[in-house]
């Protein structure tokens, strides 16, 4: 729901002290969204797993370092983007969230990509696939562009299938490249 008064850091506050769902009980810190609140690129994962939880930042084990990686290969620099998650704790023994954790949480999902209003979202699996856009199948559909009210997203794979499937590796680099060409295109118009 986008207000005439809302912030990053609002958003951020709120989400350390939420106790909207069950996920709370469990966690050790909750993980806001982080980087340049003013970013083009919005990247959106899954849930925060145990350094996440640890650190209270999004995607700094060993996903954070293949996304790092990747994103460095296509000259994009991290602090110069924005990233989150579909849900700010982390579902116990890194569960997929359910239905009803992501639905309590989108809230603040939908006000971060308001007020950062990036040019591009940037899905990241098959959970963040489906919450946004209703999708199922990454792999069929990742390296896509869909434009959907008013906002274009763009499909790729998440980096923790890479930790167990090595082949994944190129297909993130060739989305990562897609991705970054098309972001210095609409830098340029
Ligand atoms: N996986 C995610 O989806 N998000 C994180 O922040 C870390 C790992
Ligand atoms: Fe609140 Fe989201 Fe954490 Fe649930 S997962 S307690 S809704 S911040």
């Amino acid at each position: 729901m986008e207000m005439p008064n809302d912030s990053i850091e609002k958003i951020h506050a709120e989400v350390i002290s939420c106790k909207s769902c069950d996920l709370c009980k469990n966690r050790t810190n909750a993980v806001p969204g982080d980087g340049d609140s003013k970013a083009s690129i919005m990247f959106i994962g899954e849930a925060p797993g145990r350094n996440e939880d640890e650190k209270g930042k999004p995607f700094v084990g060993m996903a954070g370092k293949i996304l790092d990686e990747t994103l460095a290969k296509v000259g994009l620099i991290r602090s110069r983007v924005y990233i989150t998650n579909v849900v700010k704790c982390r579902p116990p023994g890194n569960r997929v969230p359910t239905d009803d954790e992501r639905q309590v949480c989108k809230d603040y999902l939908e006000r971060e990509i308001s007020i950062v209003s990036p040019k591009i979202i940037c899905i990241l699996g098959r959970t963040a696939y489906q919450s946004l856009l209703g999708g199922n199948s990454i792999l069929g559909n990742r390296g896509k562009f869909i434009q959907k009210d008013n906002r274009l997203y763009f499909l790729t794979v998440h980096p923790a299938a890479l930790i167990y499937n090595n082949k994944l590796r190129k297909i993130l680099e060739l989305d990562m490249e897609t991705l970054a060409r098309e972001y210095r295109r609409l830098e340029l118009t």
